[in-house]
């Protein structure tokens, strides 16, 4: 999907008139956790991600940005990406010090956690949307919205308190909404044009079977791995032939450390229906030629064994025998 949306990213950068087209928005997101312990003692950890890939590590001492890719700064010099760590450095040390000073007002208790989700999303063909939200401990708090902070529905009154506390500061406010609905898609698409290389990549997966813990007797579990394929979007099925199997369960697509995604498909069948089955994959990389692995019964390799040993033993007791003579 993703080099589906960059492919008609090129077609409709802003300025195309299509309206009509049907397309995922893509969205750049800087996360942010603060764990605080007590008055004195917090612990930080900051990234941002392009969709699913993480672009940026943050120095939680120095508010420094880690680039992780060779395109992570997209087309800003370095002169506008310091100016914008020190912003983003200043926010985040203010931000810090107002939860630290309302722990009595807002009845946080310590150890709490706060997590921050901030960014925009692209849509194509329409206005990119910018949003901020917080959590404490895991759950909705407050979210940025026009201009105006507004408390989430389960948040109580904690999260009224916050909201109302938010929106006194004006100008924070207004700069907030500036950077996240116009430098931040700026950005996200100076971004995708820096990295298409690596965005648009198509890496082959590797694909083969398994059986998984069996599921009872005379029944088995056959698992389809496929692993180490990019961009994300597959098609795993279990098949007989052209028909597809019911009850095929499908895992979550898990990420490797490279960047690449790993997917298992298994299906539970009766060991005497295993026979003729087949895993079909079908991928990007792949053009229009599915990978395709057929389900070869333990038994019938055992077949084939006894088919190739019997007569070697047979010829080696014929040999001996012959030469002994
Ligand atoms: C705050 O917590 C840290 C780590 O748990 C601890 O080392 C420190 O002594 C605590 N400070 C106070 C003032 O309680
Ligand atoms: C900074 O982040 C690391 C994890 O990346 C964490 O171990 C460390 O405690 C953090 N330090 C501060 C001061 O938040
Ligand atoms: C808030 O903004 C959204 C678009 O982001 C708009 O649809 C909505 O009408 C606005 N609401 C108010 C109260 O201005
Ligand atoms: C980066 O690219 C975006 C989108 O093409 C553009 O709007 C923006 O002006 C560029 N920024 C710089 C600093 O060149």
């Amino acid at each position: 999907m993703l080099f589906l949306q960059l492919v008609l990213l090129v077609v409709f950068l802003p300025g195309s008139d299509s309206e009509d087209a049907v397309q995922e928005p893509i969205s750049f997101q800087i996360t942010l956790t603060v764990s605080f312990y007590n008055r004195s003692w917090t612990q930080s950890l900051g990234s941002a991600w392009l969709d699913e890939i993480q672009t940026h590590g943050w120095d939680n001492k120095t508010g420094a940005f880690i680039f992780l890719w060779p395109w992570s700064k997209g087309n800003w010099s370095n002169v506008e990406l310091i100016k914008l760590e020190k912003l983003l450095y200043a926010y985040f040390v203010g931000l810090r010090q107002v939860f630290q000073d309302h722990v009595k007002h807002w009845q946080l208790e310590y150890p709490f956690q706060i997590q921050l989700a901030e960014g925009c999303e692209l849509h194509f063909g329409e206005a990119s949307v910018g949003f901020v939200k917080f959590a404490y401990q895991g759950a909705d708090l407050t979210s940025f919205q026009n201009m105006t902070w507004w408390p989430s529905p389960k948040g109580g009154s904690r999260a009224q308190e916050v909201c109302k506390r938010f929106n006194q500061y004006h100008v924070l406010n207004e700069e907030i909404y500036t950077f996240f609905s116009d430098t931040c898609p700026k950005f996200l698409l100076g971004l995708l044009d820096a990295g298409k290389a690596d965005l648009q990549r198509q890496v082959r997966p590797e694909a083969w079977l398994s059986t998984g813990p069996s599921p009872g007797p005379g029944r088995l579990l056959l698992v389809c791995h496929v692993s180490g394929f990019y961009p994300k979007p597959v098609l795993v099925m279990w098949m007989r032939g052209e028909q597809e199997q019911q009850g095929t369960q499908q895992g979550e697509v898990l990420p490797h450390a490279d960047g690449t995604w790993y997917l298992q498909v298994s299906l539970d069948v009766k060991t005497r229906e295993a026979a003729g089955l087949l895993c079909r994959v079908r991928h990007s990389s792949l053009r229009d030629q599915d990978m395709v692995l057929y389900w070869e019964q333990p038994h019938s390799k055992g077949l084939v064994f006894l088919a190739v040993m019997v007569p070697l033993v047979l010829l080696a007791g014929l040999t001996l025998w012959l030469w002994k003579c």
